[in-house]
């Protein structure tokens, strides 16, 4: 078993940041919400880490475990927030800051004789970002460096404390303004937490591949796939535990893009998963007919996509196990303080079917962020068309067709997509934007083609920059691409005579248009 370090969530917007920092050290690590008590016991958790919190400590709804009791387990840091209540709750005072506490500073007079700050030097620029601010520390803390404009930057509790070696630092070391975060974590986790850094894309696949086999112990398991990296990877770990027993099902609802359906089954063939094909097309088109509002079409689509789904996966018979590529930015949010989060998420497209057909479910990817996916993906061997893929929704044009959904309107759509996403990879913009693809608009306008007017739809192009799709920033692709994107498209799909770029960011816009 791995060494752990278990991150305690405060509400801090930086919360997955420590974790992947943390990660990026081969080093595993969970986030849990501060308010769930660590469990006794753990032989492999190594250290604790209090994330920073939107709360001041002097709130009296502010969350407040006992640290002296964390540290009863392993070794504490307490980022800023963490390291406010530190202070707090051991004597110390804490107030409202009087100095700027925002933004850029730089430590001076570290003790580099402790293992956290020794191999730090003086000057180091870190990045605070807090309200309130520690006065004044308990009698017996250790101060372990000031910045220009606060007295206290990083203290430790003294040895009659706790029994592990407890530090509090008031900035973000997981922020890459910090200079030397990444260092600072890694002396924590390496040197006082004594952790191994051996949590490797290749330690993972041959842990979660052993534990995949004695989970399904024989078992079938139905898998749903999309083409998206998520599922890819999540059947390709489950595939070499268990083989012939994965059953891979890959539905054509008619939404998704030009040529989609054969390339990526023959992917698939090519990885050795063992996928049916199911074209529901005509399903889906004849249910969409004459249905325009968007939560309406999302509706039938996930329904149809289900029900499809369902027919096929009873024909397989005596399957214990429904395999899903949730990853773990899906987990933390449905258990964050503020609770459950709105967003829609892939591996909600086969909801409710555990229940009905009392299956269990197989998530062989519940721990990894989406770049951590790609690694173990890569690490398999699994090509770049499945890796670099950009995200696409489960609803597929369906829903970047505004209005009614029609066989001759996917086609149109599916032909100025392509034509759109050609240019991208040609002028290696692909992997510059996280995602990009054309929206189909239900109006026509006038237009003049040779000697004729023309009378036709719009498609709207949308690229955007983003790092989770919670947020998103529309991306800048130069003018010149873009005219030579929009040229081609009109000369090349009958049916559209106006292309217009799409230059709103997430919120208050969303990515897709409905
Ligand atoms: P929005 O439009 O909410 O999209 O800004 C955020 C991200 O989620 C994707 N998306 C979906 N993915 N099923 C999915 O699998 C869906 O129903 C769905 N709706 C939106 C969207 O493409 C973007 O990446």
């Amino acid at each position: 078993m791995n060494d752990k370090i278990l991150i305690l969530d405060f509400g801090s917007q930086f919360t997955q940041l420590i974790a992947r920092r943390i990660r990026e050290l081969n080093v595993y690590c969970e986030i849990q919400p501060c308010t769930k008590p660590v469990p006794a016991g753990d032989a492999s958790l190594k250290g604790i880490i209090l994330s920073g919190s939107p709360f001041s400590v002097n709130d009296p709804k502010a969350p407040k475990p006992d640290i002296a009791a964390l540290a009863a387990h392993a070794p504490v840091l307490a980022v800023c927030y963490g390291a406010q209540l530190l202070a707090q709750q051991s004597g110390g005072e804490v107030g409202q800051s009087t100095h700027r506490e925002y933004g850029r500073a730089h430590l001076n007079d570290l003790q580099h004789n402790d293992p956290l700050f020794s191999t730090i030097t003086d000057g180091s620029q870190v990045w605070m970002s807090h309200s309130d601010t520690v006065k004044q520390l308990a009698e017996g803390f250790t101060l372990l460096a000031r910045t220009e404009s606060i007295p206290v930057a990083a203290f430790k509790a003294p040895a009659s404390y706790a029994p592990n070696p407890v530090y509090g630092i008031q900035f973000h070391p997981e922020v890459t303004h910090s200079i030397d975060g990444g260092q600072l974590l890694k002396n924590f986790v390496t040197d006082i937490c004594n952790c191994t850094q051996d949590w490797t894309p290749a330690a993972f696949i041959h842990e979660t591949v052993e534990r995949i086999k004695v989970q399904a112990n024989g078992g079938k398991v139905v898998m749903a796939l999309s083409g998206g990296v998520d599922s890819t990877v999540a059947a390709m770990l489950i595939n070499k535990a268990i083989g012939e027993n994965l059953y891979c099902i890959f539905v054509d609802n008619g939404l998704l893009r030009k040529g989609e359906f054969e390339q990526v089954l023959e992917g698939y063939k090519h990885l050795g998963l063992n996928t049916k094909g199911v074209d529901a097309k005509e399903r889906f088109y004849s249910e969409l007919a004459g249905v325009s509002d968007p939560e309406k079409k999302r509706k039938i689509i996930g329904r149809l996509f289900i029900e499809v789904f369902h027919e096929e996966a009873v024909r397989l018979q005596d399957v214990s196990f429904l395999g899903q590529g949730t990853i773990y930015p899906d987990v933390i949010e449905s258990m964050s303080i503020h609770g459950p989060s709105a967003t829609i998420k892939s591996h909600h497209n086969v909801g409710g079917l555990p229940e009905i057909m009392h299956l269990t479910l197989i998530e062989p990817l519940r721990a990894l962020f989406k770049d951590e996916v790609r690694r173990v993906g890569r690490e398999m061997g699994i090509d770049d068309i499945f890796i670099g893929r950009h995200p696409f929704p489960g609803p597929g044009l369906g829903i970047r067709i505004l209005g009614p959904v029609d066989a001759t309107k996917v086609a149109m759509l599916q032909e100025a997509d392509a034509i759109y996403i050609q240019h991208l990879r040609d002028s290696g913009w692909y992997h510059k934007v996280w995602q990009a693809g054309a929206i189909l608009l239900p109006v026509q306008s006038v237009g003049v083609m040779g000697d004729e007017r023309t009378y036709e739809f719009t498609v709207a192009l949308r690229a955007v920059s983003s790092v989770d799709g919670m947020t998103a920033d529309w991306s800048h692709l130069p003018y010149e691409l873009l005219g030579r994107i929009s040229n081609d498209i009109i000369n090349r799909v009958r049916g559209i005579n106006r292309v217009v770029y799409d230059i709103s960011s997430k919120p208050p816009a969303t990515i897709e248009w409905e």
